[in-house]
């Protein structure tokens, strides 16, 4: 069992000690990876590596719906969810690290529900998409050093944006963009867990870049480098978290749904 998931790059495996894997099915089919257990900051900690460990899914195939779930049969109540961006601001330079307080979902295609017909119809109210305490704890560990607030516009890739989607995107005062946010944001919610977002921007998209556009190589290697600071934020950050906290708004989407009782 374990009380706090994270669901991110592959880097992430050493971030635990003591860690080991645990086989665990969904109605939705397999997660990324089975998730490992361990401990982190002394709290019990699930982790999970969206891609896959050897990175063999992209966004588009990741099945959020058997990652999340498999973090809920774990006994996870909160999750951590780091993910790369482009920046759609100058001022959001590569390195920088974002708790977006919002989402705009542009994606299709993918299995973006947990309440697909196959049960009870439920509706989820997502107007807040993050958790105000999974936010809070991160805005408070950065100390001054994240920028605290932010709308990512999620797309569906596996390509980038054109320079008139991306310049269209910062138009609307959307700050970041991504492809993984959604719907594991919504997803999140539907199974009542509380779920932050912590945004590394990789790049400048390119609507805001000069150049020829933003590179995959480019990308990696910016994640990679701020890899270590992540970890290190977010070892802080669990360590901060409230233990149970049956009060967040988070707990109690599914109250007053055909959903309250399901899982
Ligand atoms: N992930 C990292 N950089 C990105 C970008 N520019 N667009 C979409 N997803 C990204």
């Amino acid at each position: 069992m374990a009380e706090i998931g994270v669901i991110g790059g592959s880097g992430f495996y050493s971030f635990l000690s003591g860690a080991r894997t645990v086989e665990v099915t969904t109605p939705f089919g397999a997660p990324s990876e089975m998730p490992v257990v361990g401990v982190v900051g002394g709290r019990e900690v699930a982790f999970i590596p969206r891609h896959g460990g050897d990175h063999r899914f992209p966004a588009h195939r990741v099945n959020y719906r058997a990652n999340l779930f498999a973090l809920h049969r774990l006994g996870v109540r909160q999750v951590l969810a780091p993910c790369a961006v482009g920046s759609l601001r100058e001022s959001l330079t590569p390195g920088t690290l974002v708790v977006p307080d919002q989402f705009v979902d542009r994606t299709w295609g993918r299995e973006h529900t947990v309440y697909d017909g196959t049960g009870p119809v439920v509706h989820v109210s997502v107007a807040d998409p993050y958790c105000p305490a999974g936010r809070a704890a991160v805005i408070a560990a950065g100390n001054g050093s994240v920028v605290a607030e932010g709308t990512m516009v999620v797309i569906n890739g596996p390509r980038f944006s054109t320079r008139a989607e991306s310049q269209w995107h910062a138009a609307q005062g959307w700050s970041v963009v991504g492809m993984t946010g959604a719907p594991e944001a919504s997803i999140a919610r539907e199974l009542a867990l509380c779920y932050t977002s912590v945004a590394v921007v990789t790049d400048h998209d390119a609507g805001v870049s000069v150049g020829g556009g933003v590179t995959q190589a480019e990308v990696f290697e910016v994640f990679g480098r701020s890899i270590e600071r992540l970890k290190g934020l977010l070892t802080e950050v669990i360590g901060q978290l409230p233990k149970v906290d049956e009060d967040c708004t988070c707990r109690h989407a599914l109250d007053g749904t055909a959903g309250e009782d399901l899982w």
